[in-house]
């Protein structure tokens, strides 16, 4: 560590080094005297090129925070916090809660203590998840529609081509045409299950989420009858709302579906389980709309977690980690959520993977 300050207490140092939290010792000049190990994660840099900037060097917006630095430095207050948006050539804005403390040391007048804002990165994320998913679904529809059409006439003419087959050849021909159909049938499949969020009206009735969870359970419980225990932990509290109750379930069942498939070693251990959990949140912000109520719905697994090559892609369309998978049951998921105006997140490492399926109640 350079403490190339001798008026610096090394000792206090010391004490520094080992906090969480950025700090940076300011001089009388407004340069950097010293910064800890966090603030130079946070930074991005090393503390040998960080002492002896200025907060100009670092951030582009830096009046604010200049103008609280002099007053610091002026003692015109004890100390200071604030939430900024540090805007940095090159490389992503910080979000910060930003605490400014006056010193009583000529050497290093003030002490800026910076720490990254969860919740507002957080809002940011769900934002950019939301405005994606926007122009994902535009993307998907005009695929779909575009693949449909010729897809018809693509089996048609196998199937005419067929009847064209003289009979002595049918028996060695008629394969190439099956595959040309099975294989137009298995686009159709697919193209259909795109478009089906925006084909089937959004119908809006009374809604008892249990009920809905109860369905999935069912269903999951006759295609994986062994080795997979299903814990119920239900606020039986929370009330009916107004919702889509066969996308509701489609969603779920998506989530659950996906869970179970990962599940497929622990189950032949016999240790493989899933969690249902429901529950009312308070004061939640969706899509920057701030709700009173919202459920709070959570379906956990302990399988092996999402595995990280894709794991910040998961609810795109077209992405799957499984042999087979067609990529689109999350993004579903996703978008039947979203008609409801909520959101799903996730959080996921090895033995624990939680998706929270949260849905703004009036
Ligand atoms: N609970 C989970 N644990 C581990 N990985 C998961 C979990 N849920 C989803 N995934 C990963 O996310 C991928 C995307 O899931 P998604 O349901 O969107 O598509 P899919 O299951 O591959 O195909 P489809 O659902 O369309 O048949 C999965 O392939 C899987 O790799
Ligand atoms: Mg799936």
């Amino acid at each position: 560590m350079p403490v190339n300050k001798p008026t610096i207490a090394a000792d206090a140092l010391n004490g520094l080094d080992l906090l969480a939290s950025a700090v940076l010792l300011m001089d009388a000049s407004g340069c950097i005297a010293y910064s800890n190990p966090a603030a130079e994660n946070l930074l991005e840099s090393s503390s040998k090129i960080l002492v002896g900037q200025t907060l100009a060097d670092l951030f582009v917006n830096n009046e604010e925070l200049e103008l609280v630095l002099q007053q610091a430095r002026e003692q015109q207050f004890a100390d200071k916090r604030l939430d900024m948006t540090l805007e940095r050539a090159g490389r992503d804005a910080l979000q910060v809660h930003v605490a400014v403390t006056a010193l009583d040391n000529p050497a290093t007048p003030v002490l800026i203590e910076l720490r990254e804002n969860l919740q507002q990165l957080k809002l940011d994320r769900e934002e950019r998840l939301l405005d994606q998913s926007q122009a994902n679904k535009e993307l998907i529809r005009n695929l779909a529609h575009e693949i449909k059409n010729p897809l018809g006439g693509i089996r048609g003419a196998a199937q005419l081509l067929e009847l064209e087959i003289p009979e002595r050849h049918l028996k060695e021909l008629r394969e190439y045409t099956q595959v040309i159909i099975k294989e137009a049938d298995r686009l159709q499949t697919l193209v259909d299950r795109l478009l089906a969020p925006h084909r089937h009206p959004h119908i809006v009735g009374d809604v008892n989420i249990h009920e809905v969870f109860e369905r999935v359970r069912s269903l999951i419980v006759s295609e994986f009858p062994n080795g997979l225990k299903i814990r119920r932990d239900y606020d039986l509290s929370v009330p009916e709302f107004r919702g889509d109750k066969e996308q509701l379930i489609q969603a779920v069942l998506n989530i659950a579906h996906n869970a179970a498939q990962v599940l497929a070693e622990r189950m032949k251990a016999g240790d493989a389980e899933l969690i249902f959990r429901t529950r009312i949140a308070r004061q939640i912000t969706l899509a920057k709309v701030r709700y009173r109520l919202a459920l709070d719905l959570h379906i956990i697994d302990n399988g092996p977690g999402i595995s990280p090559d894709i794991r910040d892609r998961i609810f795109y369309p077209l992405v799957s980690g499984r042999e087979g998978g067609s990529g689109l049951g999350l993004t579903l998921a996703q978008t039947f959520i979203q008609q409801h105006l909520g959101l799903i997140e996730c959080e996921s490492r090895p033995g624990c993977t939680d998706f929270r399926i949260l849905i703004p109640l009036p």
